[in-house]
């Protein structure tokens, strides 16, 4: 179902349209209502990812209050500026699409040959540059895409699902602390000096929630943007990457770049419905005009947000670079407030790095046919084949 961004739309519309439907599946589906109900932090509980939590305790299942804000000032503490890892993610861009011009291979995997290193070198590069370097296909890779797997479809997931789930996350916890000591001594600055748990607990968290979104995310917007490959708008950008022989150290090109990555994730974004355990009988909407049982669950649609005429002029049109009616729902897809995602600007600069070495390719193309495009293990895109022709003139 997350996979499927039209009909999710179609529900939030629908939604819109007629509030009693709304009502009815307990979701927040206008732009309104879904920022209300994110900034209503204490009645519409986070904890609802605890489920989801099989690697350990993690910022992202905290209850908003003391314990979540101390924990999530200590991890917002870890993260550079957002360009270093636009940066480490260019160099590894550069070198992974040099080395498939220069190759003889025509196909490749945009999720296990680019999206997954680049992620990796990124990530590690920019914060946990202590930890190993990890080649193509080292089963950590695989471990950190399992944990996303259940991330996403948690306690409903199929018991393979959740069992390679616990596996991967012993694995995963086991291989954190047999690199802690370098990590711990990063982690000790600006006034912060944390035990060796909290700071394993937080990379283990950082690693499988970051890592999988970023590598999906290339895939993702990879997605929209072939499917409307002749749009002038795509067109042009792709030609004037193609025309530079450094696209990545060209700022009006990287900020074409980060416009395309938002657009296209606003249209598929990767988190595209998100639930809050309810903690008591509370009115729901940003009018109050629904009313939501204790103890229940409700979804924050931010799909629906970031589809809605409300908050921006034609919401079905691709425009790289839109206006808004508020300029925060730019980054809906990461949240709202202060809950919204601390990986947002590095995963937008690290998206534009990596878009700026898959277009460059020649003569860019699906190497499947439709209906077997995408390859998915579970609820996670586990392939992507994509064509090139470097001989080739033309687009
Ligand atoms: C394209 C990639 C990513 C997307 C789309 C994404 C999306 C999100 C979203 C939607 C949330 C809010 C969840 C909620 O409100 O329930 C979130 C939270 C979070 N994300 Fe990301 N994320 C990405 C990458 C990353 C990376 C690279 C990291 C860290 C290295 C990261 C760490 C976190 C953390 C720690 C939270 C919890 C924040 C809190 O509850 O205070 N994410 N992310």
């Amino acid at each position: 179902m997350i996979h499927q961004p039209a009909m999710l739309r179609l529900v939030a519309w629908v939604a819109r349209g007629q509030p009693w439907f709304g009502r009815m599946i307990k979701s927040a589906a206008t732009r309104a209502d879904v920022v209300s109900t994110f900034e209503r932090q204490t009645a519409f509980s986070s904890s609802s990812h605890r489920p989801n939590l099989i690697a350990g305790d993690f910022v992202i299942g905290m209850e908003s209050g003391a314990r979540h804000s101390a924990e999530r000032r200590l991890v917002d503490a870890q993260f550079p500026p957002a360009t270093d890892f636009g940066l480490h993610a260019a160099q590894e861009a550069r070198k992974r699409s040099d080395e498939l011009l220069g190759g003889d291979a025509r196909e490749f995997d945009l999720i296990d040959d680019y999206m997954v290193p680049l992620a990796w070198q990124a990530i590690s590069g920019a914060f946990g540059a202590r930890l190993p370097q990890l080649p193509p296909g080292d089963p950590m890779l695989m471990n950190l895409r399992y944990l996303g797997a259940h991330l996403i479809v948690g306690p409903v997931a199929t018991e393979r699902v959740q069992e390679r789930a616990r596996d991967s996350a012993a694995a995963v916890n086991a291989w954190v602390r047999s690199n802690i000591e370098p990590l711990r001594q990063a982690w000790t600055h600006g006034g912060f000096s944390p035990e060796r748990e909290e700071v394993a607990r937080n990379v283990v968290g950082m690693l499988w929630v970051g890592h999988p979104a970023t590598a999906q995310s290339g895939a993702l917007v990879m997605q929209e943007l072939l499917a409307r490959w002749r749009d002038p708008r795509v067109a042009g950008f792709v030609d004037r990457v193609r025309r530079h022989a450094d696209p990545w150290a060209d700022a009006e090109l990287r900020e074409e770049a980060k416009g395309h990555v938002l657009e296209a994730l606003r249209l598929r974004p990767p988190f595209p419905i998100l639930t809050r355990d309810v903690r008591r009988d509370t009115l729901t909407g940003a009018g109050g005009a629904g009313r939501v049982r204790g103890g229940t669950r409700y979804t924050v649609m931010g799909i629906g947000a970031m589809s809605d005429p409300a908050a921006m002029r034609e919401p079905q049109v691709y425009r790289p670079g839109r206006k808004f009616r508020h300029e925060e729902d730019r980054y809906l897809m990461f949240g709202w407030g202060a809950r919204q995602c601390p990986g947002r600007d590095p995963v937008v600069e690290i998206l534009a790095s990596a878009l700026l070495g898959i277009v460059r390719l020649p003569h860019l193309q699906w190497a499947s046919p439709w209906w077997r495009r995408v390859q998915f293990d579970g609820p996670i895109i586990s392939g992507m084949r994509l064509r090139f022709s470097p001989g080739k003139t033309g687009r």
